[in-house]
């Protein structure tokens, strides 16, 4: 972390936010467009301005696969559509201005509030022209192509600093934001060096921990090899990959064909078998003892249990740099499925915090922060509409 900070070789990139936690004074109605996946949302939020908000009107979409690896500029062509519909279907006033905060929850190099590049892709998206370009011009070129101008895209925010935004604005002293979900990543407050600047720390590509050959097969499989390790073997995109190796090569199961489609097995298939609810005919699991079933749900226990273990560890140093010894209490806004839906994940992430920090770990608390990465970019729009 101080390496990347200080411009140093680091796999943390250690990213300045420009923004520092909200006061809970900001007040307003504001759009927010949150892109961090395949799905995507727009929706509009109301701040109070006494530490309260309300979500208002919420449009979900999916962006097709395709566009996801194709040409930038159809991939920003679709969200521009997708916020033309989300204005139509509203009945939102075209002549009034609408400030919107931009979730885009992938690595990039801000340069301000409302402007960043994108470094390089992560979660399995490659589409072209976007690395290295201004993802709020593409956004606003979009959009004016398709006529529209009442929008004012006047804050860009990772997820992680969206989820933080939105749990500080209800209680002040949040210590960082947490995604357990397709990806992973956390954010925190730079208190000693920048004065509470909000750094995007990227640690889903942290790679300072020991592969088994299970991550290894997984990473040199994946379309961005050697890159975003320590997500690999942690979020809900991965997970599931790395079970049906385990399963493909360990007990080498004549399964399913679908089983020997890379990807084939996804993290809610794995909370499905857990919890009983899988169609196990669909992974030819169907033909297996009720012994060997057992079996499978060990290793998928075992690879959830890495996951908040390692995730713990990560949350653990992060807040020790800023309080080496723990002696302060520390609230972490969490979100992601993986994190909220995975049976027993945050009961093994309670259990690993004991273990490294004793009675210390009473002083640290996890929270939900259900869809704060949304309300955070809202949020964010309305700290930027103050600063003008
Ligand atoms: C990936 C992205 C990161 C994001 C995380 C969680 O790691 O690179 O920016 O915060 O996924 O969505």
């Amino acid at each position: 972390m101080e390496a990347g900070l200080h411009g140093r070789p680091s796999s943390l990139k250690m990213i300045s936010s420009f923004v520092k936690r909200p006061s809970g004074k900001e007040k307003g109605v504001f759009l927010a467009l949150d892109l961090g996946g395949t799905n995507f949302r727009v929706m509009s939020v109301e701040l109070f301005g006494d530490r309260t908000f309300k979500v208002g009107s919420t449009s979900r979409y999916t962006i097709p696969k395709d566009l996801t690896v194709g040409d930038g500029k159809e991939l920003f062509n679709f969200i521009a559509a997708s916020v033309d519909d989300f204005l139509t279907n509203n009945k939102l006033p075209l002549d009034k201005k609408y400030g919107l905060g931009f979730t885009f929850s992938f690595p990039v190099k801000q340069t301000a509030v409302a402007s960043g590049e994108l470094i390089v892709w992560t979660k399995g998206f490659a589409a072209t022209g976007v690395e290295g370009r201004d993802v709020v011009k593409l956004l606003n070129e979009a959009l004016s192509k398709r006529g529209i101008s009442c929008i004012l895209v006047s804050a860009l925010a990772n997820d992680t600093v969206g989820t933080l935004m939105a749990k500080s604005y209800q209680m002040p002293h949040c210590a960082s934001g947490v995604i357990l979900g397709t990806g992973t990543n956390a954010c925190y407050p730079e208190e000693k060096e920048l004065g509470g600047i909000i750094i995007n720390t990227e640690w889903g590509n942290f790679d300072k921990f020991k592969q088994n050959r299970f991550d290894i097969e997984l990473d040199e499989m994946s379309n961005n090899a050697g890159r975003q390790l320590f997500e690999k073997a942690v979020s809900g995109m991965y997970i599931g990959e790395i079970f049906r190796l385990v399963v493909l090569h360990e007990f080498g199961l004549i399964l399913g064909a679908e089983l020997q489609k890379p990807y084939s097995l996804t993290s809610a298939d794995l909370y499905e078998l857990e919890t009983g609810a899988l169609d196990l005919k669909k992974f030819g699991f169907d033909k297996l003892s009720p012994e060997k079933i057992e079996e499978l749900k060990n290793i998928s226990r075992l690879i959830a249990r890495r996951s908040a273990r390692m995730a713990v560890t990560a949350i653990v140093a992060l807040l020790k740099k800023e309080d080496a010894s723990i002696s302060g209490e520390h609230v972490v806004a969490i979100d992601g499925t993986i994190y909220e839906k995975f049976p027993d994940y945050q009961k093994h992430m309670r259990e690993f915090l004991r273990e490294l920090l004793g009675d210390k770990a009473e002083k640290i608390s996890f929270e939900l922060a259900k869809d704060g990465s949304g309300v955070g970019a809202a949020i964010i729009a309305a700290v930027a509409a103050l600063d003008r």
